[in-house]
């Protein structure tokens, strides 16, 4: 079964994060975009409560058939502390029966581990099976080091162990 990377990154950070992944697992990977524009401080706030509501948004792709994959891999950034609309929009379109999932949010300081918990919550009342996750915060990073530490990440919690 072949591992799969969906992901929505506003500002391209947890973009960065999850194209590392998909270079270094040779994995497939599907950006999913918001089509409400969250650009600019002036959305900051329509944004923050957005994801505090957990709000629905509508995404593009609508869904992803998981079918062939065993291995589910669902990046976001941290939105007051929780994860972003669109996220939350995706997994509830998606069919994760019998699919492990590994979590990872980017985030500046905090909330992360809140986000990662509501997450494991609505991906296992969709059938699916949390077995890791991992956090990275990015404020004051470049793009090549936030590169360099996800490259880290995947030695250090040997996330190549679970390649098929
Ligand atoms: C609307 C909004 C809300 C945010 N809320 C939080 C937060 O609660 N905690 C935090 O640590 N970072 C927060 N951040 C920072 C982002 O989580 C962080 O910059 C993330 O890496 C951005 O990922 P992206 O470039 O993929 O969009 C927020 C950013 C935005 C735009």
């Amino acid at each position: 079964m072949k591992t799969i990377i969906l992901y929505y990154s506003r500002s391209k950070k947890t973009s960065e994060v999850a194209e590392t992944l998909a270079d270094e697992l040779s994995a497939d990977i599907i950006e999913i975009k918001d089509l409400k524009d969250r650009k600019g401080p002036l959305n900051y706030i329509a944004t923050s409560f957005d994801a505090m509501a957990e709000n629905k948004t509508n995404i593009i792709p609508s869904t992803v058939d998981l079918s062939e994959y065993g291995l589910v891999y669902i990046g976001t950034p941290v939105w007051a502390g929780k994860p972003s609309p669109a996220i939350i929009t995706l997994i509830d379109k998606c069919n994760f029966h019998g699919k492990d999932v590994i979590l990872f949010a980017t985030l500046g300081r905090s909330g992360g581990s809140k986000t990662i918990e509501r997450l494991r919550e609505k991906i296992e009342l969709r059938g699916g099976r949390m077995i890791n996750s991992f956090l990275m915060k990015t404020a004051g990073k470049t793009m090549y080091e936030i590169n360099e530490e996800t490259k880290k990440t995947v030695g250090e919690m040997d996330l190549k162990i679970y390649e098929s």
